[in-house]
């Protein structure tokens, strides 16, 4: 581990220097990885572990899209494809990357496929820590752990192929082999991860759903569309209110926090706009505080859970999701960002 200074606090970090790809397929050599779904992170996931030379299956239910995905991407039926309880019954660790839903609802069955010293590893807190809710509760006979990439499965093998890395979480929750956590560095390793930092299950899922429900998705999509909708109000059109809410954001400004930092964008603006946004910055971070408190409360109450089980267990369920996120996409906002984006000179070749 490498003790790396996190802004005067600091923080051991593992990187493939510290632990190599070489030394993963060695603690993983005897292991087969069964990756259970192939959503979203189940792709990234289980070709990189191809990629990177660990014997990896997956585990998916028949007929559906994802399992011609899985057929797609080279796994092959009866050989490294198989039903998700077959494959559980195969594997020794478990990667289970069902939607956090579905993991509830197949545990019973994929409870009896565990054998003793198995690992059971995660890519979020929500099963173990919401047992309440889930009825997850491994048997003592098995290690647990999990390694939670701080990115969509889609950029996790992205960025892989591009040579770069997702940053990821891993923690071990239970350990019965003595070997839970070698073996979740060597899988987070071979999944492709930038580094990897510690933490627990409770603490990463409280983050995660903090984050996504906050600035990275739930409250952009707000600010954004309070600010073009104020825009609009006054008379701007379309092409100036979306420029000025999000094109710019996405290809330049933040491209500039992600090279260097805030303050390096800060200082790449004119000094008209570095003078309103260090003064303005305090007013929104007032402002939204309340907010983060009450989202921050209902995370750990279970609210935010229990609403996500609710909502993904019922049969029409991606229906309803699909009618949300097309009344999304058929908004002004949105169809105006259509049109800026189809005017970019690399979309108009
Ligand atoms: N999405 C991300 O980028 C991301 C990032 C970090 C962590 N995670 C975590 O990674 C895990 C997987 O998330 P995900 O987003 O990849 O999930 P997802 O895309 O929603 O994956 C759904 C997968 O689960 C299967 N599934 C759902 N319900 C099922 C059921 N009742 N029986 C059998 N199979 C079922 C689906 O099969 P069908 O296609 O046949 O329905 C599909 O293979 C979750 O714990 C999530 O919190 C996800």
């Amino acid at each position: 581990m490498a003790l790396i200074d996190f802004g005067g606090v600091k923080e051991e970090v593992v990187t493939s220097q510290e632990f190599s790809i070489e030394k993963a397929r060695e603690v993983l050599k005897n292991e087969t990885v069964a990756v259970l779904g192939y959503g979203v992170q189940g792709p990234g996931q289980a070709l990189n572990l191809k990629d990177n030379g660990i014997n990896v299956i997956v585990g998916q239910r028949e007929g559906g899209k994802s399992w011609g995905n899985a057929v797609q991407d080279g796994f092959i039926p009866g050989k490294t494809l198989f039903p998700v309880e077959e494959a559980a019954r195969k594997g020794t660790i478990i990667q289970f990357l069902l939607s956090d839903a579905g993991q509830a609802e197949v545990w019973p069955a994929i409870k009896k496929c565990l054998n003793k010293g198995d690992a059971l590893c995660f890519s979020h807190g929500f099963s173990v820590v919401y047992k309440d809710q889930t009825g997850i509760i491994p048997p003592e006979n098995v290690d647990v752990i999990l390694a939670a990439p701080k990115g969509s499965g889609r950029t996790v093998r992205t960025n892989f192929l591009d040579g770069s890395g997702i940053n990821a979480s891993f923690a071990v929750h239970q350990d019965f082999t003595g070997r839970a956590k070698e073996r979740i560095l060597a899988l987070g390793i071979a999944i492709g991860s930038g580094y990897l930092f510690h933490t627990t299950c409770e603490k990463e899922v409280y983050s995660d759903l903090t984050g996504e429900r906050g600035v990275l998705m739930g409250c952009l999509a707000g600010v954004m569309e309070a600010q073009y909708n104020l825009l609009r109000k006054n008379g701007h059109s379309p092409s100036e209110a979306f420029n000025e809410t999000v094109e710019e954001l996405t290809q330049s400004l933040i491209r500039l926090v992600a090279e260097n930092g805030m303050d390096w964008m800060f200082s790449n603006c004119s000094t008209t706009a570095q003078r309103g946004a260090l003064d303005w910055a305090p007013r929104f971070r007032d402002a939204v505080s309340p907010v983060f408190e009450d989202l921050y409360k209902s995370v750990i109450s279970g609210k935010e859970t229990q609403r996500v089980l609710e909502a993904n267990s019922t049969v029409d369920y991606r229906e309803k999701l699909q009618r949300e996120l097309d009344e999304m996409r058929n908004s002004e906002m949105w169809k105006a960002g259509a049109s800026v984006r189809s005017l970019r000179p690399e979309n108009r070749k």
